[in-house]
């Protein structure tokens, strides 16, 4: 399998604490994962660190997109090598109409056909003329987020709980629309939830769990769903132990 993303001895640093520690994670080309994990334990600093955020310090480690070693570069840099994250909380923007922002965030490959579709599907129409997240609900913020995202056609998508907040008719719109793309374009996604509702549309294999700024437990993701639901992380405690993590 071809790695798309490939991660080793990653330790990050915020405010001068450990977050992630000697973290190691590979997501194949066309492959979605899903990481599981409780509030804290660093999924947010990982999107962080894979984007080049600031305050995320990294201390060691590497991370490699497409073979090549992106740290150092800037968010800007990654996002135009093709790494594109939909934020668990964007910024509202006065005087940008969602549709300006669109026109400039689209890649070329990106045909007005597939930008209509992605409208109808995520039913954004009535929000085009509006400015960038201000004043929209939490489910509107979400869809227009994931347009953003997807007509950027990045080949790795970060998607920090795109279910938070969100109704269950609105995670079924985003489900779908996300699902069909990833599938078309054949794209690889890390994908972090909390709820577990996203499961119902992203058929894939492969979840992990985040404990403790590692990540561990390397599962289906339902099975590991269904785990957490009756027993939370106390199972994924014990995948700690195997992967070397002291308790
Ligand atoms: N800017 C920051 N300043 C200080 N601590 C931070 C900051 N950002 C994150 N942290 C800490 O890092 C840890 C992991 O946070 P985060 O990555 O957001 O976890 P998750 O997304 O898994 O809930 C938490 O203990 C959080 O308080
Ligand atoms: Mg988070």
């Amino acid at each position: 399998m071809e790695t798309i993303l490939k991660i080793r001895n990653l330790t990050v640093e915020v405010e001068g604490k450990a977050i992630l520690r000697n973290l190691d994670l590979d997501i194949a080309k066309n492959q979605n994962l899903i990481l599981f994990g409780p509030n804290g334990s660093g999924k947010s600093t990982l999107i962080g660190a894979i984007m080049g955020f600031e305050n995320y310090k990294v201390t060691s480690g590497t991370i490699e997109f497409s073979g090549k070693n992106i740290i150092g570069l800037t968010p800007d840099q990654r996002a135009r090598l093709g790494i594109g994250v939909m934020f668990q909380h964007p910024p509202k923007i006065r005087g940008i109409q969602l549709k300006q922002f669109i026109e400039l965030l689209s890649d070329k490959s990106n045909n007005s056909k597939e930008k209509d579709s992605l409208v109808e599907t995520l039913n954004l129409s009535y929000l085009l003329d509006r400015d960038l997240n201000v004043d929209l609900s939490g489910g509107e913020i979400k869809r227009s987020e994931l347009f953003q995202v997807l007509v950027q056609r990045p080949k790795l998508l970060l998607l920090d709980e795109p279910e938070s907040g969100v109704d269950l008719e609105n995670i079924a719109l985003m489900g779908k629309a996300l699902n069909s793309y990833l599938k078309r374009h054949k794209l690889s996604a890390l994908i972090i939830s909390h709820t577990g509702y996203i499961l119902e549309y992203i058929k894939t294999k492969y979840a992990c769990v985040m404990l403790e700024g590692k990540v561990c437990c390397h599962d289906n993701p339902t099975k590991i769903f269904s785990e957490i639901k009756s027993v939370g992380y106390e199972r994924c405690k014990d995948c700690r132990c195997r992967s070397g993590i002291k308790k």
